[in-house]
This record gives structure tokens, sequence and C-alpha cells, in this order.
């Protein structure tokens, strides 16, 4: 089996985990989250989103987290910027990188960010330029790759269409999301190699959420492509406002595990790990999703 030497996993749970709770996480919880999560040894960290605050009340204090984390040098601190607006937050906060996010479904896209597929594409082309001249690295996400929750079956070409749009427009990587959690190995598959005709296999990430309990076949059939990025969520938080009954991402403690079993390089401490989850999970009072945390006597 060939698989990648080294893997960047790039953690999402204070922006996707959190973003999702309903009740309001204290600022000082979220940034103690996030240095625990970059002291793990974790190289990107998704801390903040600067959308609007009436969609998903849970970020709107985006600014104060990325203003007080203790930065740690040769981490870089993301945030999802939807839109001018978004971005000019995220600049002004001192972002290190920022997200644009699209998606393959057009009921998905009209229902997260309220306009169509082509009007975001035209709404991310100002994002990018801005970006560029300030000299920020953008990443952009495609959401509903293995599914939707309105329209069920997403075809791969669609999947791919957006995502060669996308890193046409700029984006130095590419995160394909399950959002919904429904994808199978074979059709994880499927998509990446139509992804892959327009995308370089070193540009592609997997942000794969666990709703099935397929994330990790699913990564497995990813790293065995050549993918060698992924996206997860410590202690498993999470979920999509925007997608009734998605869970968490993979638990970023479930993946690491599989990831030291598979010999490849991530430079993640797992006891580190497990402790930042067993905070968050005691923080907001919700049991650990992760199964390596639990085997290791998290509640
Ligand atoms: P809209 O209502 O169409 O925006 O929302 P608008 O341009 O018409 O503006 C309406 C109001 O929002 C105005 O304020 C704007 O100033 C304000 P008002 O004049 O009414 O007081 N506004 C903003 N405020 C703060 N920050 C901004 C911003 N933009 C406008 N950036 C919009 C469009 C995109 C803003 C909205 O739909 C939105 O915020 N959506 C975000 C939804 C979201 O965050 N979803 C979760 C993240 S995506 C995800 O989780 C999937 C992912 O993990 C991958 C996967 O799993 O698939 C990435
Ligand atoms: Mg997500």
């Amino acid at each position: 089996m060939i698989l990648p030497k080294f893997v960047r996993m790039v953690e999402v749970g204070p922006r996707d985990g959190l973003q999702n709770e309903k009740t309001i996480v204290p600022t000082a919880v979220k940034i103690a989250l996030v240095e625990k999560l970059a002291d793990a040894g974790l190289g990107v960290v998704e801390a903040a989103s600067f959308v609007s605050p009436k969609w998903v009340p849970q970020m709107g204090d985006s600014a104060d987290v990325l203003a007080g984390i203790a930065r740690k040098p040769g981490v870089r601190y993301a945030a999802l910027t939807p839109n001018l607006k978004g971005l000019e937050g995220a600049l002004a906060a001192k972002a290190d990188e920022v997200a644009v996010f699209g998606a393959a479904s057009e009921s998905f896209s009209q229902k997260n960010i309220n306009c169509s597929i082509a009007e975001s594409l035209d709404r991310f082309a100002p994002v990018m330029e801005r970006a560029k001249a300030a000299g920020v690295p953008v990443r952009g996400y495609v959401s509903c790759v293995l599914g939707c929750p309105y329209e069920g079956e997403i075809a791969p070409s669609a999947v791919a269409d957006v995502a060669a749009r996308l890193y046409a427009m700029g984006c130095y990587e590419i995160s394909l999301g399950d959002t919904i959690g429904t994808g199978t190995p074979t059709k994880t598959q499927t998509m990446i190699a139509a992804v892959a005709q327009h995308v370089p296999m070193d540009k592609i990430a997997v942000h794969l959420h666990d709703t099935y309990g397929q994330a990790l076949a699913n990564i497995l059939a990813a790293l065995q492509m050549g993918v060698a990025v992924v996206d997860s969520s410590v202690a498993g938080l999470g979920g999509c406002p925007y997608a009734k009954g998605a869970s968490g991402n993979v638990a970023s403690e479930d993946v690491l595990y599989m990831l030291n079993g598979l010999g490849i390089e991530t430079g993640v401490d797992l006891d580190r790990l497990v402790a930042a989850g067993a905070f968050i999970s005691d923080a907001i009072g919700r049991p650990t999703a992760s199964k390596v945390a639990r085997a290791r006597g998290c509640a």
C-alpha cells in the first residue's frame, strides 16, 4: 500500500466544531482551546469565522479570539471569509490564512451562504484579489462533495467543476467537504479522481464529517490516492448549522491514532491532543466523540 510519509493535519475544531454549539462558548475557552491545539503540534488551526453573526452567532467573537491567542511561531491561525466584509475582518484580526467556502450543490449554497454557486464564485473573486494584495493565502472549501442534505447524490463532475474554478482563482489548496458524512471509500476515490483531473493531488485536502462512521475509511482511501492533507476536529466536535443532522468532523485524535499506526509523520502529539479534547469536552459539557479519547479514559 503506497501512502504519504507525512500528512498535514488541519485542525478545524475551534471553527467547524464550535460553530454548531447552541450555547455561546466563552471567548477565553476558545482561546485556550486554540492554544492547546497549537501546543499539541498542529501547524494549522482554523480558529475563527468572519461570517454574519446573525447567521452564526457563536462565531461573533472571532476578532477577539484571534486577538487573544498567544501565537506560536510556525503555526497558522486560519479564518473563514465568505465575502469582502469577512475578509476585511480577518485581515484586521491578522489571520494568517483565510478560506472561502463554496458548494457542489445549488440548494446547499443557497441555504449556507444565500447565493447560487455562480454568484458565490463571483463574490470570491474580489476576496481572492484583496487577500493576494495583503499576502494572505486563501484556501477553498467545496461542501457536499459526497452528498447534499437537500439534493441527495452529487455528481463528481459537479465537485470537480467548483474545485477547478476555486483552484484557477488562486486558492492554494482545495478542501473537499463531505458535509453530511454519507460518503463511502469507493465513492470518495471516484470523486477525488474527478477533482484530480483539474487540481494537483498535492493541493487536495479531505474534510470529512463522520455522521455515518465512514470518515476514517474514507481518509485511508484518500491517502491511498496520494492525498496528504486531512482536516479534523478535536473531540469530533461540531457539524454545520445549515446541514441538519450533520455530526462533527472526524475526531482529530482518531485520525492521529490511525496515522501513527500507519507510520505516517504528522508532528502532532497524541497525549496533548487528547488533553485538548478533554478540555473542550469538559468546558462545553459534552462527551467526546473521539473513540481514541474514550478508550484512554475521557468521558
Ligand atoms: P446575506 O444576508 O445574504 O448578506 O448573507 P448581505 O450581504 O445581504 O448582508 C446582510 C447583513 O449581513 C448586513 O448587515 C451585512 O453587513 C452583514 P445589516 O446591514 O443587515 O446589519 N454581513 C456580515 N456581517 C459580518 N461578517 C460578514 C458579513 N457579510 C454580510 N462577513 C452571508 C450572506 C455569506 C454573510 C451569510 O449567508 C453567512 O454569514 N453565511 C455563513 C454560514 C456559515 O458560516 N456556515 C457554516 C460555515 S460553512 C461549513 O461549515 C462547511 C465547511 O466546514 C466544509 C464542509 O463541511 O462541507 C467549510
Ligand atoms: Mg465542515
